[in-house]
C-alpha cells in the first residue's frame, strides 16, 4: 500500500468537513500537502484551529522513508555510553554510539585491592547524570555496595569536582540542575551484608528499573566478595552465579542500561606446561572461575605500574573492540586520564 495514498476518510475529522474536502478534489493526505492549515481553513471555510487539527493528525515526517545514511547519521547524534573522564578507556571502547562505558551491556573490571575499582564505580554514578547538552545521557545510578566501601565524603568530593568540569568544559552550559544534592539524589545505594541479600536483590532488581525509566547504570561493587570464601558447595555457587548473569544481561539489554561489575583477582595455581619436573605456577586470575567470565561483554583488568600514581588498565575481552592497553590515575578529582 502507498502510504502517500492514504485516504482522508481515514482521518478523525466530521463528516462534514470530510465531505467539503473531497468537494475541492483533496481525496488523501498526499492532496494536503500543498495547503497550509490558514488556507485550507480558508477554502472550506472552516477555523483556522480546525484546520491545525487536521494538519497534527498528518505528519508528513512520520511517513517518509528515510536512507541509509540518514539513519546512520542520526545513529551518530545518539549518545550511548558513560564518559569515564579517561579518554584512553573510553577509546578503548568505541562503537558508532559508543565512547566509554556502554549501554545495554555489562562490563567487568577485575582489580586487587586498592586499584580504584570503587572510584570508578563511583565516577560512573555521578557521570551518568551529565546532562545532555554537555555530552551526557542525564541518567541516574544504582549502586550495590556489598563491600560496605563506598564513601559519601568521597561521593561528595568526586560529585563537586565533576560539577567543576562541567563549568569549565561547557560554558554555554547554564542550568544549575546539575549540582551537588542533584547528583546525590539521583543515586540509589544497596548495602548487601551476605550472598542472600545479593541474590534477593538482583531478584528484584527490575521492579526498581521499571519504576524509574531514568536509571542508565547499574554499579555491583563487588560481585565476588559474598561468593568467595563462604561458599562450600562449587556447583550451587556456579548455578547462582550463571542464574545472576542471565538477570542482569536480561536487564542490561531489555532497559538499555549499563551494567558495571568490580571483581576481585584471586591466585590461580596450574601445572607449568614443558617442565619436566611439573611444577605449578601461580597466575593472578579474575574471581568466580572461568564459568563466571563469560557474564561480561567486556572485561578489563586493573593493575599497578612502577609510578605509583599511574595505573594500567588491560581490555582483556570485547565483542568489537580489539585487546589494548591504557593508563588511568585517582586524583582527587576522581578517575582522570594520566
Ligand atoms: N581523595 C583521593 N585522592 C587521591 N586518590 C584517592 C583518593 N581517594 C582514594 N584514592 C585512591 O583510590 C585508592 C582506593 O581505590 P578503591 O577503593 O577504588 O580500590 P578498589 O579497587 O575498590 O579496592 P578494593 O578491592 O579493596 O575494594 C586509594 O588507594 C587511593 O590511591
Ligand atoms: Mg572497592
Amino acid at each position: 500500500m502507498d502510504i502517500f495514498n492514504r485516504s482522508i476518510t481515514t482521518l478523525n475529522i466530521n463528516s462534514d468537513i470530510k465531505a467539503k474536502l473531497l468537494k475541492l478534489s483533496i481525496c488523501n493526505i498526499n492532496d494536503l500537502k500543498y495547503f497550509t492549515p490558514t488556507k485550507l481553513a480558508e477554502e472550506i471555510n472552516i477555523p483556522v484551529i480546525l484546520a491545525e487539527s487536521i494538519f497534527e493528525q498528518i505528519n508528513y515526517d512520520n511517513i517518509k522513508p528515510i536512507s541509509g545514511l540518514e539513519l546512520y547519521t542520526n545513529e551518530l547524534k545518539k549518545i550511548n555510553s558513560i564518559q569515564t573522564f579517561c579518554k584512553a578507556l573510553d577509546n578503548m571502547l568505541e562503537g558508532v554510539t559508543v565512547n566509554g562505558i556502554p549501554l545495554g551491556k555489562i562490563t567487568e573490571f577485575c582489580g586487587p585491592p586498592g586499584i580504584g575499582k570503587t572510584q570508578l564505580g563511583i565516577q560512573l554514578s555521578v557521570n551518568v547524570q551529565i546532562p545532555k547538552m554537555c555530552k551526557g545521557i542525564e541518567g541516574k545510578a544504582i549502586f550495590i555496595d556489598t563491600e560496605g566501601s563506598f564513601m559519601i565524603e568521597r561521593v561528595i568530593q568526586i560529585a563537586n569536582s565533576t560539577v567543576d568540569y562541567i563549568k569549565e568544559n561547557y560554558p554555554n552550559y547554564k542550568n544549575d540542575s546539575f549540582n551537588l544534592n542533584s547528583i546525590l539524589s539521583n543515586i540509589q545505594y544497596f548495602r548487601v551484608h551476605d550472598f542472600q541479600e545479593q541474590i534477593a536483590l538482583i531478584n528484584i532488581l527490575e521492579n526498581y528499573i521499571i519504576s524509574d525509566s531514568m536509571i542508565k547504570v547499574i554499579v555491583i561493587d563487588s560481585i565476588a566478595f559474598h561468593f568467595r570464601q563462604t561458599f562450600s558447595s562449587m556447583s550451587l555457587r556456579t548455578q547462582i552465579l550463571n542464574n545472576i548473569a542471565q538477570i542482569l544481561m536480561k536487564i542490561a539489554d531489555k532497559y538499555n542500561i549499563a551494567i558495571v561489575i568490580m571483581n576481585q583477582m584471586t591466585m590461580k595455581f596450574q601445572r607449568m606446561k614443558e617442565d619436566p619436573a611439573n611444577k605449578e605456577e601461580s597466575l593472578l586470575v579474575p574471581a568466580l572461575g572461568e564459568s563466571w567470565g563469560h557474564a561480561s561483554t567486556n572485561r578489563f583488568i586493573l593493575s599497578t605500574t612502577d609510578d605509583q600514581m599511574i595505573r594500567k588498565i588491560f581490555l582483556q575481552k570485547s565483542p568489537n573492540n580489539k585487546q589494548g592497553i591504557a593508563y588511568y590515575q585517582i586524583t582527587n578529582d576522581g578517575v582522570r586520564d594520566v
